[in-house]
């Protein structure tokens, strides 16, 4: 096991999506962290003893079966749920003895979110969805007016400020949960099938969306059911049971050598 700094950088240091850490440590570090639920008489573990670690700057991506784990881990890296066993280093601090509001805080700072089913407020403007976890940190109207209208200009829809969610096609709601991710200038991008509702054209403008964010140097895990998107990572990991059974590191170096291969080399 490698050694923990002394002195922990504060989650608060990044604020975008460059600076993570420097010192080439694991952004994510994951130890043996289990999830049990407890419903009636029914135990359910849902994670048995994931170890993982996140280079910052990496692209993951997270594929298995129904009900094998994949949404409570993506909740626990983004401190929305706590593990019942095991250690959880986000940017070299332990997350685990943060109180409740620290974690809100770290959430609201560090992390953006895009669900399959996009969780847009229905009676706020597409403005005011991006604006609000802004709003949630205090930021000053100027500055959250600034970043809104910078988001919504990556994912192309500045020109849809004023409507509600329910005058938008899916593709677009979408991609204003990517905008509403991504305003924050979060450390990390947690994605759960985020092209789960899309249609394939939709799928893949979102697709492109989260490899240009990627190309800038966001960190970001996303759960996948769709082998064609999950090439797209740097890394695809599998679970099962709980447990990840398989870790495809360098998928493209491999692709690379197997073209090389086919070419005779
Ligand atoms: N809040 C909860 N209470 C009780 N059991 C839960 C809870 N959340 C999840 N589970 C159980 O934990 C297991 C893992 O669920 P999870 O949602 O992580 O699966 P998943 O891999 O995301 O599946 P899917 O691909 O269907 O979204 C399942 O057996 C599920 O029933
Ligand atoms: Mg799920």
């Amino acid at each position: 096991m490698d050694s923990v700094s002394p002195t922990p950088v504060p989650a608060s240091a990044g604020s975008s999506f460059t600076s993570a850490t420097s010192d080439g440590k694991a952004l994510i570090r994951l130890d043996a962290i289990a999830k049990i639920f407890y419903t009636d008489e029914v135990e359910t573990h849902a994670l048995a003893g994931v170890h993982l670690e996140v280079p910052p700057g990496e692209y993951l991506a997270i594929a298995g079966p129904s009900g094998c784990g994949k949404t409570t881990l993506l909740s626990i890296l983004g401190l929305l749920d706590t593990p019942t066993q095991g250690e959880y280093l986000l940017d070299g601090q332990p997350v685990a003895g943060l109180t409740a509001s620290q974690r809100a805080r770290v959430r609201n700072r560090q992390i953006g979110f895009i669900f399959q089913a996009f969780n847009l407020i229905g009676d706020l403007t597409v403005y005011e969805n991006v604006e609000l976890p802004l709003t949630y940190r205090g930021m000053d109207s100027a500055e959250r007016r600034k970043r809104v209208l910078e988001a919504l200009e990556k994912v192309g829809m500045s020109h849809r400020v004023k409507h509600y969610p329910s005058q938008l096609s899916g593709g677009q709601q979408q991609r204003v949960a990517v905008a509403r991710a991504v305003a924050g200038d979060p450390l990390i991008l947690l994605a759960d099938e985020p092209t789960g509702n899309l249609d394939s054209t939709n799928g893949e403008a979102v697709m492109e969306l989260l490899r240009d964010l990627h190309r800038q140097g966001a960190t970001i895990i996303m759960v996948t059911h769709d082998p064609r998107y999950a090439r797209h990572a740097d890394r695809s990991i599998h679970l099962f049971d709980g447990r990840v059974v398989e870790d495809e590191t360098g998928q493209k170096e491999q692709a690379d050598e197997s073209q090389l291969r086919e070419a005779g080399f």
